[in-house]
């Protein structure tokens, strides 16, 4: 099967199998009037329909771009897209003047959450994710990375991490499952946190490693959640389990969260938008990929991280949703983009470094993902304008015209195929 990809304005993407930091974030290579050639799942042929047509015959497939940029699919390396209920009233409470964690400690915040997941059945939580997976891919991911966390006892994380593989297996979104079971001290273990600590390592990550079901883990190191030793002891087997570690880091409070996760070898330090001038300076000595979350700044309506400076001083920054029903309930990651070139100061070459192939290096795949190169994997967006910068200059509405996802067309003219409707 194979599929040939016309009609577009342009190609515009970072090259390469590892994240590109400071400066080299700006590098794109653009291809004026580039097709794109697609064998099964692989990507064989970017470049001129002149050197196309030399080396290659018709293909079985033909997708007009009609205009516009062809793009890597994003990847948005930091999502929580399992849950059940709604947070709206929370949202409300905030605009009202109450902070994030005034509601959280009042019984709200993650841990409402938690009480709707738990009462939750496998297929409601399933339903809502597949939903979910669809909105994310009308807006061009292809790959996620997907966390559990709104368990918090055994029963549920794995109920969690087992839509997630469910998800995975049965939605074109590919989801790449990390356990998230030190999201928050859960209710029942309030006055005794240790014990909850306790229970993760000594009970949920071996049988969760047993089932398979995490490729990651990630805990909240944050003043009132865990603090570094607690987090520090939380993380300790990763090693062992073959885990790779993120962390949500410095989020509200300077803690130190990203030099722990330079430390410890974490393939991401998570949010930052209290990272100190010694973790930045840790990132950008240190294969850490940052991962900046600007939809929970705007949503919560705080700073931002700063991801300029980041940049400057020689970090390798990628964007992320951080799809949440708390802190950031989108899954948009041109919305991302936008507010990290509006709201950071990224330019738009950086942005898209940093949504793609840079996103894919935090999840430990930018040899497979994240570019548009022979060789890679043909995960592929269509934009409904000329060029990346439309993202953000027609800011506020999808741009996605079409996705392909390992060498199929999955949307087309803005609407999901089904899976009778893909070729092949
Ligand atoms: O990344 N910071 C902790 N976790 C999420 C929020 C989750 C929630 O509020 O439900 C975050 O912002
Ligand atoms: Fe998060």
């Amino acid at each position: 099967m194979s599929l040939l990809i016309t009609g577009a304005s342009r190609i515009e993407t970072p090259v390469g199998q590892s994240a590109h930091r400071g400066a080299g974030m700006e590098e794109i290579r653009i291809i004026p009037d580039g097709v794109v050639r697609c064998e099964g799942s692989q990507i064989v042929f970017v470049g001129s329909r002149t050197d196309h047509d030399r080396a290659f015959g018709a293909a079985d497939e033909e997708l007009d771009a009609a205009g516009g940029a062809i793009l890597p699919g994003f990847v948005d390396p930091h999502t929580h897209p399992v849950w059940a209920g709604s947070r709206e009233d929370e949202f409300n409470r905030r605009l009202h003047g109450e902070s994030y964690m005034d509601i959280a400690r009042s019984g709200g915040g993650i841990n409402q959450t938690v009480r709707a997941t738990r009462n939750a059945g496998f297929e409601e939580l399933l339903d809502a994710a597949l939903e979910r997976l669809d909105t994310f891919l009308l807006h061009g991911t292809t790959m996620i990375e997907a966390k559990s966390g709104y368990g918090l006892d055994l029963t549920t994380e794995i109920r969690m991490l087992e839509v997630i593989r469910t998800a995975h297996e049965r939605h074109p979104v590919d989801l790449v499952p990390t356990c998230l079971a030190a999201h928050e001290v859960p209710p029942e273990f309030r006055d005794d946190p240790e014990a909850y600590i306790r229970t993760v390592t000594e009970d949920v990550y071996p049988q969760i490693a047993r089932r398979g079901l995490a490729e990651a883990v990630d805990a909240f190191c944050e003043t009132g959640v865990f603090d570094i030793p607690q987090t520090r002891r939380l993380l300790a087997d990763a090693p062992r389990y073959g885990w790779g570690i993120h962390l949500h880091a410095d989020e509200l409070t300077p803690l130190g969260g990203a030099e722990l996760a330079v430390e410890l070898g974490a393939l991401s330090a998570d949010h930052l938008v209290h990272v100190t001038d010694a973790g930045i300076a840790a990132l950008a000595a240190s294969p850490t990929i940052a991962i900046l979350l600007p939809g929970t700044s705007f949503f919560l309506r705080s700073t931002y991280a700063p991801g300029r400076r980041m940049i400057d001083a020689g970090c390798a920054v990628a964007l992320a949703t951080d799809c949440n029903p708390g802190s950031s309930p989108t899954e948009s990651m041109p919305t991302i983009v936008a507010l990290a070139c509006l709201e950071m100061g990224l330019t738009i070459e950086e942005t898209l470094t940093a949504a793609t192939l840079n996103a894919a290096a935090a999840l430990g795949r930018a040899d497979r993902y994240g570019s548009v190169e022979p060789g890679k994997q043909a995960d592929l967006v269509i934009l409904n304008g000329p060029s990346a910068q439309h993202i953000v200059y027609h800011y506020g509405v999808n741009p996605v015209r079409h996705v392909v996802k390992a060498g199929r067309v999955v949307v087309l003219d803005g609407r999901i195929r089904e899976p009778a409707e893909r070729a092949g």
